[in-house]
């Protein structure tokens, strides 16, 4: 038997440092923490698409009484994208969240397991990797790619 290392490397950033439409995407994804529905974790998470024609679309997470109805901010944006441009691809996903104190999070906020698949098959469809922007106070990951935060991706081909 022999070990396999599997390495990811991501980025650490602040936001004077990204493009100026990466900040963009950032400030959509904090906006959108506003407009979150969840009133049970208070737990208040958004998202922002950008895709290749240039559009953003926003997302935020959608609780419900009956838990597991509810939807994450990433799942949101992304399927909301789909729906409205499902031939465009995404290029950049922008993450962001408040905590229960109402503040922006400290460390970067990472998507759930759910959405690193749904992420995958954005990819999938866009045949190129997403950059992901994980924000946080302290500051922001650069991801390219989400076999970087999910390796080994079940693929059915
Ligand atoms: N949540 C997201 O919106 N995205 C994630 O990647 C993880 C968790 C939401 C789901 C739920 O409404 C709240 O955060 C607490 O788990």
């Amino acid at each position: 038997m022999e070990s396999i290392e599997l390495k990811s490397v991501i980025m650490a950033c602040h936001l004077e440092e990204l493009t100026t439409e990466e900040q963009h995407l950032v400030e959509l994804a904090i906006e959108a923490t506003n407009r979150s529905y969840a009133p049970y974790s208070r737990f208040c998470v958004g998202a922002a698409v950008r895709l290749a024609n240039g559009v953003e679309v926003v997302g935020c997470n959608q609780e419900n009484v009956a838990y597991p109805s509810g939807l994450c901010a990433e799942r949101t944006a992304l399927f909301s994208a789909g729906a409205q441009y499902p031939d465009t691809p995404v290029e950049m996903l922008a993450i962001a969240a408040k905590g229960t104190d109402g503040e922006l999070q400290y460390e970067p906020i990472a998507p759930c397991g759910s959405c690193r698949q749904v992420i995958i098959e954005a990819e999938t469809r866009a045949k190129h990797p997403i950059r992901i922007l994980l924000y946080g106070k302290k500051c922001i990951y650069v991801i390219d790619g989400i076999e970087k935060l999910m390796p080994l991706t079940f693929s059915e081909f």
